[in-house]
C-alpha cells in the first residue's frame, strides 16, 4: 500500500448523534480521553444549548460561535486518525446536523435506555437510511433504570427501520448493574461505577463455564446465560457487510458517564467502520485513493461578529490530499484558489494545516465565495450528489421593511440561504419569496443578520403550510397539466427546482391520489 493509501485507509470520519440528553457530548469527552486528545474528564464543552427563551438567540449563536473549535474532534489512536464531526443539540438547527450527515462515513447513535428512541433520533436516521450510512448504537446510562433490552431492541428496529445485532449484553441495570458481556470479543466486562477507571476485560469464550457464577452471581449468570442462547436463536450472526451497507446495527450497551463500555464500541468501531468510501459525482464516481485532490463544502459558518463578514467554510475531502498555498478549481466559480490558512481541527485547538487527507474536514476561512454544496479539485469539473434540501417545516414570507433597502435586502437573503440558514422558494403565482426553516429560530437569525450584516429590514407574514415536496414525472405533459392545475401552489426553489407548496395533509394525500403520475419529494435529491 502507498503512502497516500494507507493515509487514507487509516482515517474513521463519523458522527455521534442522539437526541439531546442522551449522552452524546458525555460519550464523546471518552472517547477523546481514549485517544490521548484530552486528559480530564469535564473538558469537552457541551455543544448543547440549554434551554433558553426564543428571543434569546443570540445567546445560542454565541454557543454555537464556541462550538465552532469542536465542530470536528480529530484524534489518533491505534493506528487510526479519527475525526468526530459534531452535530448541534438544538433541534432548530437540524438543518446543520442533516448536513454534517453528508460528510461522514458512518454513525453512532446514542439512545438513552429508559427513553428509547426519540423524536429527533428518528428523523436523523432517516438521513443515514436514504444515504445507506453504517450506524451503531450505543444504549446508554445502563446504570440507571430503563427498558428491558429486548424490548429496546425491537423498538429499535421497528423505529429505525434497520435490523439490529447485539454486540455486548447488559448483565441486570440500574443499582443492580454489573457489567456487561461483550458478545463480539467474547469477553467479561465487570462494572466499577467510577468516572475515571476502565475495568479490564476478563476473557470468556464459554459462557457456560462455572466460574461465571464466581464473577456475577448465580442469579445473574443463569439470566445472561438465557439472554445469550435467546439472542443467538433470534438474531442473525454479526455480518460486517450487512452493517457497511447499512441494512443492520449492531449495539453495544454501557454507560458513558462512568466510562464503562466506551473502548469495547472504539475497539470495535476502529475494526468495522468504513474508511473513506467512494462519492459519487454527477460526472464519475470519485475513488478516494486513486483521484487527485476533491471535496465538497459542507457546512459554512458565519463569524458573529457584524464587523467581519467572514465565514468558516467547512471542506469534506472526498479524494487525494489537500496541500496548502496549492491552487485549486473552484468549480462553480471556474476560478483557481489556493489557501494558506485552511485549518485542520485536532480535538481542541485548531491549528494551520499543511497537508490533509480524504476522509479529514478542513475550514476554509470565506469572505463569500461558497456555497453549501461547493466543489473544490485538482482541475477537474465535478458536482458531487448527496447534499440534498430537506423539506422544512416552518414557512413565512418575507417583506421588505425598508422600501430604500431593497437591493440589500435581496442581497441578504440570497446569500444567507447559499449559507444554508434557510431556504428560499419563489412563489409562482404571486412571485413572493417564502422562507423555509426547520425550527422558529432562524427567522429571528435572519432578521438580526439581515439588520446587522445588510442593513436591511424585513418583516415575517405568516402562510399556512404544511410542506414543500419537490415534483418530477417521467412524463412531460403530466408534469405541465400539475402545474397548470395547481398553479396557486407551486413555486421554485434557488435551483429553479419545482416545488409543490402543500397547505394541509389531507391537500397532499388528494393530489398524490389525483395525479398518480407525479411523484412527490421531501428532499431535493431523488
Ligand atoms: P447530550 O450531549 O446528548 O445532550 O447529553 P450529555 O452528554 O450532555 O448528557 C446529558 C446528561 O446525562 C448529563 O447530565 C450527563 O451527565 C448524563 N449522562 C450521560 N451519560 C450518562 C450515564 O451513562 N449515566 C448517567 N446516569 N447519566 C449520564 P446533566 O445533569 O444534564 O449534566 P451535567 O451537569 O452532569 O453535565
Amino acid at each position: 500500500m502507498n503512502e497516500l493509501t494507507n493515509e487514507i485507509r487509516r482515517r474513521r470520519t463519523f458522527a455521534i448523534i442522539s437526541h439531546p440528553d442522551a449522552g452524546k457530548t458525555t460519550l464523546t469527552e471518552k472517547l477523546l480521553l481514549f485517544g490521548g486528545a484530552i486528559h480530564v474528564a469535564g473538558a469537552v464543552k457541551s455543544n448543547k444549548i440549554k434551554k433558553t427563551a426564543v428571543s434569546d438567540w443570540m445567546e445560542i449563536e454565541k454557543q454555537r460561535g464556541i462550538s465552532v473549535a469542536t465542530s470536528v474532534m480529530g484524534f489518533d489512536y491505534e493506528e487510526h486518525k479519527i475525526n468526530i464531526l459534531d452535530t448541534p443539540g438544538h433541534q432548530d438547527f437540524a438543518e446543520d446536523t442533516y448536513r454534517t450527515l453528508t460528510a461522514v462515513d458512518s454513525v453512532i447513535i446514542v439512545i438513552d435506555t429508559a427513553k428509547g428512541v426519540e423524536a429527533q433520533t428518528r428523523k436523523l436516521m432517516e438521513v443515514c437510511r436514504m444515504r445507506k450510512t453504517p450506524v451503531i448504537v450505543f444504549v446508554n446510562k445502563m446504570d440507571r433504570d430503563g427498558k428491558d433490552p429486548f424490548d429496546l431492541l425491537d423498538e429499535l428496529e421497528q423505529e429505525l427501520h434497520i435490523h439490529v445485532r447485539p454486540l455486548s449484553w447488559p448483565i441486570e441495570m440500574g443499582s443492580k448493574f454489573k457489567g456487561v458481556y461483550n458478545i463480539y470479543e467474547e469477553k467479561l466486562d465487570l462494572y466499577v461505577p467510577s468516572k475515571q477507571v476502565v475495568t479490564e476485560s476478563i476473557e470468556f469464550k464459554d459462557i457456560n463455564n462455572p466460574d461465571l457464577e464466581n464473577h456475577i452471581g448465580s442469579e445473574s449468570s443463569e439470566k445472561l446465560r438465557a439472554d445469550l442462547d435467546l439472542i443467538t436463536g433470534v438474531y442473525p450472526q454479526f455480518d460486517i457487510d450487512a452493517y457497511l451497507a447499512g441494512d443492520i446495527a449492531p449495539v453495544f450497551f454501557g454507560s458513558a458517564l462512568n466510562n464503562f463500555g466506551v473502548k469495547e464500541l472504539l475497539d470495535c468501531f476502529i475494526r468495522i467502520a468504513p474508511f473513506p468510501r467512494p462519492v459519487v459525482a454527477t460526472e464519475k464516481t470519485v475513488i478516494p485513493e486513486n483521484d487527485p485532490f476533491s471535496g465538497f463544502i459542507f457546512k459554512i459558518h458565519a463569524n458573529m461578529d457584524p464587523n467581519h463578514r467572514s465565514c468558516i467554510a467547512f471542506l469534506k475531502i472526498c479524494s487525494g490530499k489537500f496541500e496548502r498555498n496549492t491552487n485549486y478549481k473552484h468549480v462553480r466559480l471556474d476560478k483557481m484558489m489556493k489557501f494558506s490558512q485552511a485549518t485542520a481541527f485536532m480535538a481542541q485547538k485548531k491549528e494551520t494545516v499543511d497537508e490533509a487527507y480524504a476522509g479529514d474536514i478542513i475550514g476554509l476561512p470565506d469572505t463569500g465565495n461558497f456555497k453549501i454544496g461547493d466543489t473544490l479539485t485538482a482541475g477537474e469539473n465535478l458536482h458531487f450528489k448527496g447534499l440534498p434540501s430537506f423539506s422544512p417545516e416552518l414557512f413565512k414570507y418575507i417583506e421588505n421593511a425598508d422600501p430604500m433597502k431593497t437591493k440589500q435586502l435581496n442581497k441578504g437573503i440570497d446569500q444567507l440561504t447559499d449559507e444554508g440558514v434557510a431556504q428560499l422558494f419563489i412563489n409562482q403565482y404571486n412571485g413572493r419569496k417564502i422562507i423555509g426553516t426547520v425550527g422558529q429560530l432562524q427567522f429571528e437569525v435572519i432578521q438580526y443578520r439581515l439588520l446587522h450584516e445588510y442593513g436591511a429590514q424585513c418583516r415575517w407574514e405568516s402562510i399556512s403550510l404544511y410542506k414543500a415536496c419537490w415534483i418530477e414525472s417521467n412524463s412531460p405533459e403530466a408534469l405541465e397539466n400539475f402545474k397548470k392545475r395547481k398553479y396557486q401552489y407551486m413555486a421554485v426553489d434557488k435551483q429553479e427546482r419545482d416545488v409543490f407548496l402543500a397547505d394541509s395533509n389531507y391537500m397532499l394525500q388528494m393530489a398524490q391520489q389525483d395525479f398518480p403520475d407525479i411523484k412527490f419529494h421531501f428532499s431535493s435529491e431523488f
